[in-house]
């Protein structure tokens, strides 16, 4: 699976993503990562990718040119049309299903805003998908880029090993995980809960899961909403003064 950043700080892109687990990825060639500087399309004399808004307003726009000749630099080596995701807050609300879905992608392009926005007219010619990761306005798409390339290359096989793969299982329930504890038993007065100590493996599931839907019901009703509920999940949540329609 092969990413490409267009961006005005390629920098930002390598270094955040060249650790850890994208890291090793990369480095195992299971995933590519070619960030693009825009700014290295320019055929302005003193280099500049931006220029005040037509209609007048603050702030300044980058210009389509660089953006066009970035991308089209970019299609060749690919040699075919890829997907392009513009992140802007004003796309659809990026989440798991479709880290899930565009995993299953060859090749994803992924462009950077900066300033005030981008020229339309490039964006109608080459953005596929406009993707938000949130409703708040970051200083540009680069870290959202990178978000949605972490989340993305979880589910590229491969890139997680067994052990990481197994803690993934419980949002595609749309469920929250489990609280987890690790020695010592004991830390400034607070024990872990007897059932993890106590081996029996079926009680300490059944734990866990109702942990889950009792976090995932007070943190996330909307995702408790969409939760796969089964007759025992349904007792037990009864159990706790819950209300639960039998669908
Ligand atoms: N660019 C600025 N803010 C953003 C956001 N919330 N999501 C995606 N791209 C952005």
């Amino acid at each position: 699976m092969n990413f490409y950043v267009m961006t005005l700080f390629p920098d930002m892109i390598i270094s955040g993503l060249n650790t850890s687990i994208t890291g090793r990825a990369i480095d195992k060639g299971i995933i590519s990562l070619n960030a693009v500087n825009i700014r290295d399309f320019t055929i302005d004399r003193h280099n500049h990718v931006d220029d005040y808004p037509y209609g007048g307003g603050a702030g300044m726009v980058m210009q389509a040119q660089p953006v066009y000749d970035c991308y089209k630099y970019i299609e060749n080596k690919i040699k075919k049309k890829p997907r392009v995701i513009f992140m802007t807050p004003a796309g659809k609300t990026f989440n798991q299903e479709m880290a899930v879905n565009l995993a299953q992608e060859e090749n994803i392009v992924f462009l950077c805003g900066h300033y005030e926005g981008i020229d339309e007219r490039v964006l109608e010619m080459i953005v596929t998908d406009n993707v938000s990761i949130g409703d708040y306005v970051l200083t540009g798409g680069e870290l959202p880029a990178m978000v949605m390339i972490d989340a993305i290359s979880r589910n590229v096989k491969g890139v997680l090993n067994n052990e990481e793969s197994a803690v993934t299982e419980s949002f595609y329930q749309n469920l929250l995980e489990y609280p987890q504890y690790t020695r010592p038993e004991t830390f400034m007065d607070k024990k872990v809960p007897e059932v993890l100590l106590s081996g029996h493996h079926a009680n300490i599931e059944r734990w866990r899961r109702n942990q889950s839907l009792l976090k995932t019901y007070n943190v996330r009703p909307d995702l408790f909403e969409r939760a796969k509920l089964d007759k025992k999940d349904i007792k037990f949540l009864r159990e706790q003064g819950i209300k639960i329609n039998d669908k």
